[in-house]
């Protein structure tokens, strides 16, 4: 309680802690989208976009902070100088060639990984401490690619993988069973592309193993034809979708947000993310999916969950399609 009536006298101001910060490179669909599902779940204080294309950038900073007053509260700027990225916390790696209709992940691999050889050098540079996730595909060779040109430890840099396709597969489960989606727990694995492969053996519907799901009331159980069904829809939806509107952002924004809020909130969250396997289940040397512990160091432990013998084969043949890729390109 204050006896005179001085002016409060405070103390002067000290610099607060500087708060979460998180950049993202490449405001194309999936940039910018990820800039906004960030910010709309309150992911990050501070949110930098980085293209080189200034009047895109500079355009979707205005777009964004125009509704910054409907957010949780942040600060939303943008520029073609990689300085904006500076002091990262989290950087998201969006920039890349867009995947065209009918052609695969793994046929961008040339010229991708000519751009992030080009970009992701001069981040590194500004933001030495920051968590990298790689999204650009093919997102496992590019992240097996960008560990070896940026020289970062192989838990601070890792790619989005396959949390995408994961939630793809819950989604058609939760469709077919009538169970909310919150409580399906099934993984794919492996690449994120043709090559992937959901880990039924280990999946569970409400504490039910999904193998052993036998159906609420005129929803049957997941037979072996439905599961096939199921898998082959998650691996051609980003077809489907990019025939349809040229490009997916919705999903893949999100799933990046939940990936940067693991790492800010140092959640310890079990994501399928794309990092480098030693050993895992035998396999080496080569960027792939498993569940694993995000938190603030990035990835830290990748659990090696049950696979029954057909899912361990389908790891070894997706491991052989990306490492074949990498090898081309020199990596
Ligand atoms: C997809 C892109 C992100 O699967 O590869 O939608």
């Amino acid at each position: 309680n204050l006896d005179t009536d001085d002016d409060l006298d405070l103390a002067p101001a000290t610099p607060t802690r500087r708060t979460s910060k998180l950049a993202i490179v490449g405001a194309g669909a999936v940039g910018s989208t990820m800039a906004y599902a960030a910010l709309m779940r309150g992911a990050a204080r501070s949110v930098a976009l980085f293209d080189i294309n200034t009047a895109k950038v500079e355009a979707e900073v205005l777009d964004l902070g125009h509704g910054i007053q409907f957010m949780p509260m942040a600060e939303i700027v943008g520029s073609d100088d990689i300085s904006v990225c500076a002091d990262a916390d989290v950087v998201v790696f969006t920039a890349g060639a867009k995947q065209k209709p009918g052609q695969t992940r793994l046929d961008l691999a040339g010229a991708t990984i000519s751009l992030v050889s080009k970009v992701l050098p001069s981040v590194v540079q500004v933001a030495p401490n920051a968590t990298y996730v790689m999204v650009t595909n093919p997102v496992d060779v590019v992240t097996y690619a960008a560990l070896k040109i940026s020289g970062l430890p192989s838990n601070q840099l890792f790619g989005s993988g396959t949390v995408l396709d994961s939630s793809r597969l819950r989604y058609l489960i939760a469709q077919r069973t009538g169970v909310a989606v919150q409580n399906v727990h099934a993984y794919v694995a492996g690449e994120h592309g043709d090559s992937e492969l959901p880990l039924w053996s280990s999946a569970s519907i409400g504490g039910v193993p999904l193998l052993e799901w036998g159906g609420i009331g005129v929803r049957g159980p997941l037979t072996s034809e439905v599961r096939d069904e199921i898998a082959h829809e998650v691996v051609e939806s980003a077809y489907r979708i990019i025939a349809g509107k040229g490009a997916t952002n919705y999903a893949i924004a999100l799933a990046g947000s939940r990936i940067i809020e693991a790492i800010l909130k140092d959640e310890d969250r079990v994501l399928p993310v794309s990092s480098l396997l030693n050993d895992y289940h035998g396999i080496s040397d080569v960027c792939l999916s498993v569940p694993t512990l995000v938190g603030r160091r990035g990835v830290t432990d990748q659990l090696e969950v049950p696979m029954s013998v057909d899912e361990l084969a389908g790891m070894r043949k997706s491991a052989d399609a990306v490492r074949a890729v990498a090898r081309q390109f020199g990596y």
